[in-house]
């Protein structure tokens, strides 16, 4: 059994994107794997966050874990901030990592980009998250493309300080589907769906209406050439489209394209519409139902705890490596 471990920030619309490329992916693991799942609030304050709204949010995630399969008798799903070795292990590691590296990263010069004073909170980021995974003697994490670098500085981490200090932490692999591994904005499909995106038909999102999904997906931007062909650099957005129906309606890509041929754009978006809907709606259901539900702070209470004693565990190690304590 592989540990896998991920996590999703609790910053609301959580959307087909992240659901596409990270959510699906913690599904399909759980059954022959022993999967840890986190809510990670703690990185979603390094943008402001409205106190009352983000415990709500995290909540929301919370459902959404579940609602999307998640079964809490196989996997340990819980709230970052409830285990503290999070961000004690992220100190530890800060030690060990460079400026010169974490101003590398693209997602840190794309949030910070124009601004004149930055958070140092958004900056040491990567490491926070090089943290949640190596305290968990992580081998798989399943993710989206976005976080190909900070997987490779979590590696480069951790590979650094048990060179320097002896065997402490597990080096784990990334894993990125071939498809839904990088899901783009509808309204400019050179950019990924995001969720903090100001248009909000750029995304669709879990708990979309139908008539938003509509509208969202009727107006996402194509091209002038009408043929429906996967091409994403000259159609970007077409082969955006493309890919998200390929991925919800498990039919390939190039099947797709013979059933278009000939056909217009109207048509197959009226059709992607149709597979997105009948697809949400059933998360959506269970959603409202387990979000109502008291069982939910329960199952994150029970989680935090499973985490914690596996966490405490490699801080003992990890503090006895680097001498700390006593
Ligand atoms: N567009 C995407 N396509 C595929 N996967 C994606 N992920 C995010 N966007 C896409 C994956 O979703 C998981 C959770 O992401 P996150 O909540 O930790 O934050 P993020 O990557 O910063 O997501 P957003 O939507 O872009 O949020 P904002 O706008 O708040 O920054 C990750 O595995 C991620 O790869």
């Amino acid at each position: 059994m592989k540990r896998i471990f991920s996590g999703v920030q609790p910053t609301g619309n959580i959307h087909i994107g992240n659901y596409l490329g990270a959510l699906k992916q913690f599904v399909e693991l759980q059954d022959d794997n022993d999967c840890i799942y986190c809510i990670v609030d703690l990185h979603s304050i390094t943008v402001p966050q409205d106190p009352s709204k983000l415990r709500e949010n995290i909540l929301d995630v919370a459902a959404l874990y579940l609602a999307v399969g998640l079964d809490p008798k196989k996997t340990i799903i819980f709230v970052q901030s409830d285990v503290p070795a999070h961000s004690e292990l992220a100190w530890i590691l800060m030690c060990n990592s460079y400026t010169g590296e974490l101003s590398r990263m693209t997602q840190y010069k794309q949030k910070s980009g124009g601004r004149e004073s930055v958070p140092s909170g958004l900056f040491a980021y990567p490491v926070l998250m090089a943290a949640d995974i190596l305290l968990y003697d992580t081998d798989i994490v399943p993710v989206g493309n976005d976080q190909k670098q900070h997987i490779e500085l979590t590696r480069d981490i951790a590979i650094r300080i048990n060179n320097a200090y002896g065997e402490t932490f597990v080096v784990p692999d990334g894993r990125f589907l071939k498809e839904g591994a990088r899901i783009m904005s509808l309204d400019d499909p050179t950019s990924k769906m995001s969720k903090s995106a100001p248009n909000e038909h750029s995304r669709i999102s879990l708990l979309d209406e139908p008539s938003k999904i509509k509208k969202s997906i009727m107006r996402a931007t194509t091209d002038s050439e009408g043929s429906i062909r996967y091409d994403v650099e000259n159609k970007p957005g077409i082969s955006n489209l493309l890919n998200i129906y390929s991925v919800f309606a498990g039919i390939p890509v190039e099947k797709l394209e013979e059933q278009y041929q000939g056909k217009g754009y109207g048509e197959f978006k009226k059709d992607l519409v149709e597979i997105v809907c009948e697809s949400l709606a059933p998360i959506k259901g269970r959603y409202n139902e387990i979000r109502r539900s008291p069982e939910l702070v329960d199952i994150l209470k029970d989680g935090a705890e499973r985490a914690n004693s596996i966490a405490q565990k490699t801080m003992e190690r990890v503090k006895e490596r680097f001498g700390l304590g006593i």
